[in-house]
Parts: C-alpha cells; structure tokens; sequence
C-alpha cells in the first residue's frame, strides 16, 4: 500500500508540470448569446466604444456591457477560478446603478452590492471548481436601465483542463428555418388597401404586386389628378377634391390577373396604415451617407421586397453638421445666410437624393430633434422649426423621425405641456408646407405619449427607449405594450422601435442579429399584431435568405396593413405562455400564441438565466371564449399559408421556446 502511495505521489511530482492550466479569457469567448440591455456587448471597449474605466483606472481588456445584461457558460466542472475587476464605466452619469452577480448553478457566488459612476473597481475572485455552469449578471441596481454602462474588466476564468473556451458558452443553437413559401408566379397584389393624401399635395404610391415579370398595371376609377404608369405600377399627380374614393387595382402578366380593391381618402389624415420601409440607424448609426441610403433603396427593389409593399427609406441621425467637428465630412456651417439647416458632406445633394428614391417609387425620411442638438450632436431644429419644416419638404422627403434629445436641457420641468409643447410647434410648422409629411414622434415614452401624441399630429410615436438585438431588449419592449392599444388607430400608431433582424451592429461594423430564428419570427409576428410600424434594421444589401424570406410574408404582413387599424390586446399570459388577438377588418381574428418562457419576470438572480435544459416546445392551447367567439372556428397558419382545419372550442398548438404560431381564425357561420 505504501508502495503504491509513494509510485502516485512520484508520478503526480513528474507529470504536475506538464499539466497546463488555461486562462479563458472573456474576451475572447463567443458572446454571441451575451444579452445585453441596450446596444450590444463590445470588446476591450465600453458600451460606448470608449478606454474601459472605473474610477479613473483604465483597463485594456475586458468586455463593457449594459444592464440589464446576462451570459451563461458550460464550465461542466472544468474551471477552477473566475477573477474580473467590475463597476460602472466612467462615460456613464449619475443615473447610472448597476449590480454584478456571479451565480455558479443558481446560487450567488459573488454579489457586487449596487455600483454608481465613481465607486471604486471591485475584485472577484471566486472558486469554481465544482460549477457546472457559471452565470454572469448584471442587473439595473432596480431603478430602471438608464446610463447603466458596466464593465467586465481582466474577465477570466482558470480552467483545470484543456478545452476550447469557444465551446464554453452555453447557448441555444439554432439554425434559421423558412417558413414563408414562395410568393407565386400568378399575379398577385399586396400592400396597403387604404391610402390617405392631403388635398392638393404630391401623390405617390406603387402598386406592390409579386409575380411573374413583365408586368402590367390598370387602375379603375383614380381620382381626377392621378395617373398610373401601367409599367411600373407607380400613380403619381395631385388631387384637389376631398373624398373617398374607391378604386380598382390591376396587376397582369403572361400567367394571369390580379385585381383588389383600394381606397384612396383625401382628406386631412395621412399614414392610414403602420408606415413600412428602412431606417438606416441600427445598422449604420452614424456610419451613415448618402451611398449607403442609394443602395438600400437599391436592395428595396433588387430583393422584390418593394412588391410586398415596403416604402419608406428613412434616413436617421448624422445626415447634418456636427458643431465642433474635427472630421472634415462632418464639420461646417450648420445654416446658410438665411438660417437654412446645411446636409453634411456625406449628403452633398439632398434634392437629387430624393429624386432617386422617389423615382423608384419609393418614399424618404429625415430625422432631427425639436433640441438644439440630435442625440448624436448634429445640428437640429430648435428655434429654425419652421425654416427646418421648409427645408424637408423643399428637398421632398416624406417623413420626419423627430427626437426630443437635447430638448431635454431646454424644457423646464417634465408636466405634460412641457413634453408636448416642441412636437406641437413642429407639428404646426409642417401643417403649413404644401406635402404630406409623416410625422414620428420619438421621446421614448415620455409622459405616457400614446395618450396625447395624436393630439400634437403625431402619425406614430415611440413607446419605449431604444430596441437592441437582445430577447431582452425585444421582449422586454414588445411584449409590454399591452394596454396601449387603445391609443392606435389608422393615421395615428404606437411606435415600439425598429426591426433587429438581419446584419445589425449600429455601424460601421456590422454582425449578425443576436436573435434566434425563432425569436425573429416572435418579433416580427408581434409587431404585425401591435400595427407597429415596421422599420427595417439591417444592410438591406447583403440581406440573407432567411431575413428576406420571413420580411416577405404578405399574410403576416396584411396584419399589420389591416385597414381597421386596430392593435391587438393580450388575452392570455400565463407561465410563460402568451396569446395577443387582433380584430381584422373580414371579421376574422389574428392571434399570436407565444412560448416565451419565464425569465422575463426574474425576480432572483438566478431567474435570469435558464439553468435547465430547455424544453423546446410547449402545448398552448386558445380557446373561442378568450376570443369573444363561439362553435366552430377555421385555423390558418399565416407564416406556412396553410390551412390547419376547423375546430370546435378550442385550438392547441406546440410552440418553439421564444418562438409564436401565427394563426388567422374565421368563425363559422
Ligand atoms: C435615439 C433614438 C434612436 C436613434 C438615435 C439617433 O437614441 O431613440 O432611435 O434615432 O437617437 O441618435
């Protein structure tokens, strides 16, 4: 027995040293399922691109974050020690509170205690040598997400074998899955089916119809003032009289015909259905010019999305001057001698700009603020309103982002007239150009704006802050805008930010959405019920297969064109189950049944994380009382276009984790 003690103990002192121990630095992990609250994780960074640094120590590695922010990693028992040095980024300001937490199979191995901006950097250094998985947290202190820009500095962890850090991360891997078939070759007529213009200004709509090309178009019983291009499908004129005018759309080819029914209201509401198109911030934030806006104007027709009726091309902040400036393509005056506001040198001729949108039938917006300054420091309207309004509508754009930022130093106090006040003024500056011009109003929510941004003219305003590519952030936005859908209606929607999918990154650097396929099919169904404007987010150009597939649904996309313009209501919202149903204007009902787990009502720590495996599918069930109906009902699934059969009672279905069913559902008469 000795013998045998003493060969181990000789072997141990031989091979010991041979056994490395690695560092896995987090850095350098695939963060590709890191959740982050706002914006995305950035390495050896800040959450803002800058130095990492805690109370003035600055730090070269590290990864800067935003609550609230979670990362779980599959260490299995391999690693020994997880060490970090952790507090608030110093680019953040007062408001900034956060908590950092590392659980090791849900219990707290460390806990940071709330961190503000100028509290000193704290050290981990926990054992983990018995963790199986290893979760990082970093919660928004609970008071809300704002400046919370937290650091993960030196972040690493000592593994007592060899393993890939690559491998660590703990992740659900899914792979993108098409479900929308092809768009058939027959005629076939999609888009909005009402249209509002203001009497006596510029009219532009285009047919959007898929199908086999070459195509000709037909419109029967247009307004005086209109006329159609019947080889592009584009109507373009002016129409003096009031009124509703019902018309009869026609779309031909070699295969067949298509009519549908349309109606053109002149009158004094624009935007009677949810605006669709781009918007050039999540991609290209202020990596933005006026090439990149040509090529996804480019991208709108090239992909044939422009024929499942996506129009707008909004170009977002940084298109002005930025005062103080150093870069020559930003730098100038921000008026002319008139006090005219000045595009930047990455926008050298606005007018030819929106010709070429335009004369691919599509429309452009603008974006500015009601401040002195955007969010991102370029010259913006405060006391030019009126000359700004001139300005937009003499260039021809068709929508105006207006995004309170810096007005939030000019207004005094924060009663409701004082946030109502600027949208009003440019509200009654834009009623006084001669063209339609879409008015959005962002201010993230601000004094409950969904009960009075149709008071100040608003055609849509923002619910929330900033969406990111993050279940968190998209969850967390879309499925808490129930109870606003009262405020919704045609010409005036709830706003809950733009599309994360596809090649994302706020510029110039992009990657791909953080979204699973199946959280991309829950975003985009939910904001189809919501009758959110829907804002593309990507590099339209290098668009994938499966981005362009599911943007390309037009049952999903009737939902949120319904001309009766109403918001779907949650009906149902029980342990991670949810069901939205939405009235459409043939009587039926379009209801979203979502598996979306229940980590979004993490009250502990460890709730933030799913520790278990996952189930992948959960049984949900609607029933026709929960939908004010009764009998027999028919059950279409709208992503497949398939029918599912007639059902009595009640319809369940197995749902994905963090995925929907779309369903349309007729009751039988
Ligand atoms: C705010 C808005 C964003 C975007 C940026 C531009 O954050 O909410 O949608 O427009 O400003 O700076």
């Amino acid at each position: 027995m000795k013998k045998n003690i003493f060969t181990v103990l000789l072997a141990l002192f031989f091979y010991l040293p041979f056994i490395k121990s690695q560092t896995a630095w987090l850095d350098k992990l695939n963060l590709s399922s890191m959740t982050c609250g706002w914006s995305t994780p950035q390495v050896d960074k800040s959450i803002d691109g800058n130095e990492l640094s805690i109370a003035g120590e600055k730090f070269n590695n590290g990864i800067g974050t935003h609550s609230i922010s979670t990362f779980l990693l599959n260490i299995d028992g391999k690693a020994k020690r997880f060490s970090a040095v952790v507090g608030l980024d110093d680019e953040a300001n007062k408001q900034g509170s956060v908590e950092f937490y590392v659980l090791g199979d849900k219990k707290i191995l460390w806990q940071s205690g709330v961190m503000r901006k100028g509290d000193l950097a704290k050290i981990i250094d926990v054992d983990i040598s018995k963790v199986k998985k290893l979760g990082l947290l970093v919660t928004d202190a609970g008071d809300g997400l704002d400046y919370d820009h937290a650091d993960w500095c030196n972040a690493k962890l000592e593994m007592s074998s060899k393993v890939d850090p690559k491998t660590l991360t703990a992740q659900i891997i899914s792979k993108p899955y098409i479900l929308t078939p092809p768009s058939p070759l027959k005629p076939q007529i999609n888009g909005a089916k009402v249209f509002g213009v203001r009497p006596s200004h510029p009219f532009l709509y285009t047919i959007a119809a898929t199908g086999k090309r070459p195509m000709t178009f037909a419109a029967e019983n247009l307004p005086e003032g209109l006329s159609l291009d019947s080889k592009t499908g584009i109507i373009t004129g002016k129409v003096d009289k009031k009124g509703n005018y019902e018309v009869k759309l026609i779309a031909k080819n070699s295969l067949g015909k298509a009519e549908s029914n349309f109606k053109i209201s002149v009158g004094s509401t624009i935007c009677l259905t949810p605006p669709m198109g781009w918007n050039s911030w999540n991609c290209w934030a202020e990596a933005v010019d006026a090439d990149k806006v040509k090529a996804a104007a480019d991208a709108m027709i090239k992909t044939g999305l422009i024929n499942h009726g996506w129009t707008y091309i909004n170009i977002d902040d940084c298109w002005a001057i930025k005062p103080g400036s150093k870069d020559s393509l930003t730098s100038g005056l921000p008026r002319n001698k008139e006090g005219m506001i000045n595009a930047n040198k990455k926008f050298p001729d606005m007018p030819a700009l929106t010709n070429y949108i335009h004369n691919k039938g599509l429309k452009i917006g603008i974006y500015s603020s009601p401040g002195p300054l955007t969010c991102a420091d370029y010259t913006a309207c405060y006391q030019h309103e009126q000359q700004d309004a001139e300005r937009f509508a003499e260039w021809g754009f068709d929508y105006l982002k207006y995004d309170w930022c810096s007005y939030g130093n000019i207004a005094k106090d924060k009663t409701l007239e004082t946030y109502e006040k600027p949208y009003q003024v440019m509200q009654d500056a834009l009623n006084k150009v001669d063209r339609d011009i879409v008015y959005s109003l962002c201010q993230y929510g601000m004094g409950d704006v969904w009960k009075w941004g149709n008071d100040v003219g608003g055609n849509l305003w923002r619910t929330t802050g900033d969406i990111n590519d993050s279940w968190t952030s998209m969850s967390g936005i879309g499925f808490n805008q129930a109870g606003h859908e009262k405020y919704s209606g045609p010409g005036h929607w709830n706003d809950p930010d733009m599309l994360v999918v596809g090649l994302v990154g706020w510029g110039p650097s992009l990657h791909p959405t953080r979204l699973t396929p199946d959280e991309q099919y829950t975003h985009i169904s939910l904001w189809c019920l919501l009758d959110a404007p829907l804002l593309i987010g990507c590099d339209l150009s290098r668009i994938d297969k499966f981005t362009l597939n599911f943007l390309s649904n037009d049952e999903v996309l009737a939902v949120d064109q319904d001309p009766l313009g109403k918001q779907a209501s949650r009906i149902y919202n029980e342990d991670g189950k949810q069901i939205w149903a939405k009235e459409m204007a043939d009587g039926s009902k379009a209801v979203g049944l979502f598996y979306t787990g229940v980590e979004s009502k993490a009250k502990d720590p460890a709730d933030y994380f799913n520790w278990n495996k996952i189930p992948t599918k959960e049984k949900i069930t609607l029933t026709a009382s929960e939908l004010g109906i009764s009998g027999k009902f028919k059950v279409r699934d709208l992503w497949r276009q398939k029918d599912l059969g007639t059902f009595t009672d009640k319809f369940t279905t197995k749902v994905p984790y963090h995925g929907v069913v779309l369903v349309k559902v007729t009751p039988e008469k």
